[in-house]
C-alpha cells in the first residue's frame, strides 16, 4: 500500500470498494478479485480493497466492531494494541492527571485512539508514512481527528516539553524483513533515548515485548505483565509518577459478553516456600509467572511450591482464582513411561492433556508412545519434584 492507494481507497469510489471487499473477505482471493473487477473497481483500488477488507477481518479479535472502519497494515495490525489493554492504558494515565500525551512511535494509532477517547489530546510522531497517514484516517474515522493528529517525523526529535505525559511503543519488528526484534536494544526509536524519556518526563510509560530482561527495568520503574485470555500479550513500564508498585500482573479474560480485569501486585522479589505436592495443583497466568509474582499468589492460595525453580504451586484446598488454573491431582509418579502407560492403562484413560514445566520430554511424542485406549479423560503434569522428574495425574477443578 502506498500514499496514493490510501488516498484513493478514502474517496467515495474506493469507500463502495471497501463496503464491496468486506462482504467478500474469508472468501476465495481469486474470486473476490473478480468480483470486484467485475463490479467496475479499477484492478489496483480492487486490490487495496481487498487487503484491507482481510486485514479488518483479522482485526476484529484486537479492536472488536471499529475495525471495520481502520485503515491497516499488516506489521502495523501485529503490533498494535489490543483495545481492552489501551483502553485500561488510558485510564490510567487520564487518572494520573495526563490531559496531552505524546506518543511517539504512534503506529496505526490503537493507543493514541485509546487515549483520545478518555478525552486526552494526543501528539502522535511516526516515520513511516503510510502508516502515519493510516493513523490520521483513523484518527478521522473515529471522530477523533480534533484531539488526536498525527506528525509523520522522527520521534526522538519531537519537543516532549509541550506534553505533559509520553507513551513509547518501540518498533519490535526490523524494518524491511518484518522480523522480530527480540533485544530491546535494537527496537526503534533506540532503547536509550526511551529509556531517558522517563528522565525528562514524570509521567512515561514504555510498552515492551512481553519477554523483557528483567535487568533491564529502569529501577524505580514498574513493570507490568499483561495477559489476555491465558495468553501473554505485553509488558509495559510505568516511570517517575506512573510507578505505583514494583511488580504487576494484569489479567483480562472474556466471560460472555464481559471483560473482567483482575491485577495481582507485589515486590517480585520474594521467594515463595518450597514443600511436597499436594492434592491441589496450580497452573500460574504467564503473566504472573513472568511478572515475578508466584510468591504473591502462593500466599493467597496458601500454597507450596514442589520445586524452587518451577512455578507449579500446590495446595491442600481448592481456591477460585483467576491467577492460575487449578488441577485436582490423584497420583504423583517418579516418570516412568512403563508406570504411566500401565496407571493409563487400568483407570481407561483414552485423552490426555498434558502440562509441562521444567521437563525435556515432548508432550506429542510421549502421547504417541502412551499407546492410549479408553473411554477416560486425564491431565498429565510433567515436572520435577524436589529435582525429580516426576509425573502426577489429575483433572481440572471447574
Ligand atoms: C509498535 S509500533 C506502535 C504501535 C501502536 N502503539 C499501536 O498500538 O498501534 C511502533 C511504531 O514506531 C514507529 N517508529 C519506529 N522508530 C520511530 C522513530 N524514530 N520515530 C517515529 N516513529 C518510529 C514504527 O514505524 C512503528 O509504526
Amino acid at each position: 500500500m502506498d500514499l496514493d492507494q490510501l488516498a484513493a481507497l478514502r474517496t467515495p469510489e474506493g469507500s463502495a470498494a471497501l463496503s464491496a471487499a468486506a462482504t467478500l473477505a474469508g472468501g476465495d482471493p481469486l474470486a473476490a478479485a473478480s468480483a470486484l473487477r467485475a463490479a467496475g473497481v479499477p484492478p489496483t483500488l480492487a486490490a487495496a480493497a481487498l487487503t484491507q477488507a482481510e486485514l479488518r477481518h483479522r482485526a476484529v479479535g484486537k479492536f472488536g466492531p471499529a475495525a471495520a472502519g481502520m485503515f491497516l497494515t499488516r506489521a502495523g495490525l501485529e503490533q498494535a494494541t489490543r483495545r481492552v489493554v489501551a483502553e485500561r492504558r488510558a485510564e490510567r494515565l487520564r487518572a494520573a492527571g495526563v490531559r496531552t500525551l505524546a506518543d511517539l512511535g504512534c503506529g496505526l494509532g490503537a493507543d493514541a485512539l485509546a487515549a483520545a477517547r478518555a478525552g486526552i489530546r494526543v501528539y502522535g510522531v511516526e516515520a513511516d508514512p503510510v502508516t502515519a497517514a493510516m493513523a490520521a484516517a483513523n484518527a478521522a474515522a473515529a471522530g477523533l481527528a480534533e484531539l488526536f493528529t498525527v506528525e509523520c517525523g522522527d520521534a526522538t526529535a519531537f519537543d516532549v516539553s509541550r506534553v505533559d505525559g509520553v507513551f513509547c511503543d518501540p518498533a519490535r519488528r526490523a524494518s524491511g524483513t518484518g522480523r522480530r526484534i527480540f533485544d530491546p536494544r535494537a527496537y526503534s526509536p533506540p532503547w536509550d533515548f526511551v529509556t531517558g524519556l522517563a528522565e525528562r518526563v514524570p509521567r512515561t510509560v514504555v510498552k515492551v515485548a512481553p519477554g523483557l530482561d528483567h535487568a533491564l527495568i529502569p529501577a524505580g520503574a514498574e513493570a507490568e505483565w499483561v495477559g489476555v485470555d491465558g495468553d501473554l500479550v505485553e509488558a509495559a513500564l510505568w516511570c517517575g509518577e506512573l510507578a505505583q508498585v514494583p511488580r504487576r500482573a494484569t489479567l483480562y479474560r472474556q466471560v460472555g459478553t464481559e471483560t473482567r480485569r483482575s491485577r495481582l501486585t507485589g515486590s517480585g522479589a520474594t521467594e515463595a516456600s518450597v514443600g511436597p505436592p499436594r492434592r491441589y495443583l496450580y497452573d500460574p497466568d504467564p503473566a504472573v509467572v513472568r511478572a515475578h509474582l508466584v510468591a504473591e499468589l502462593a500466599d493467597q492460595l496458601d500454597a507450596t511450591l514442589g520445586d524452587p525453580s518451577i512455578a507449579y504451586l500446590y495446595a491442600d484446598r481448592p481456591t477460585r482464582t483467576p491467577y492460575a488454573r487449578c488441577l485436582e491431582i490423584t497420583d504423583v509418579l517418579p516418570f516412568s513411561l512403563k508406570r504411566l502407560r500401565a496407571l493409563l492403562r487400568e483407570r481407561r484413560v483414552g485423552r490426555v492433556e498434558i502440562l509441562k514445566r521444567g521437563s525435556a520430554l515432548t508432550p506429542e511424542q510421549l502421547r504417541r508412545d502412551l499407546r492410549l485406549a479408553g473411554d477416560q479423560a486425564a491431565s498429565l503434569v510433567l515436572t520435577r519434584i524436589a529435582g525429580a522428574p516426576t509425573v502426577l495425574v489429575g483433572h481440572p477443578v471447574d
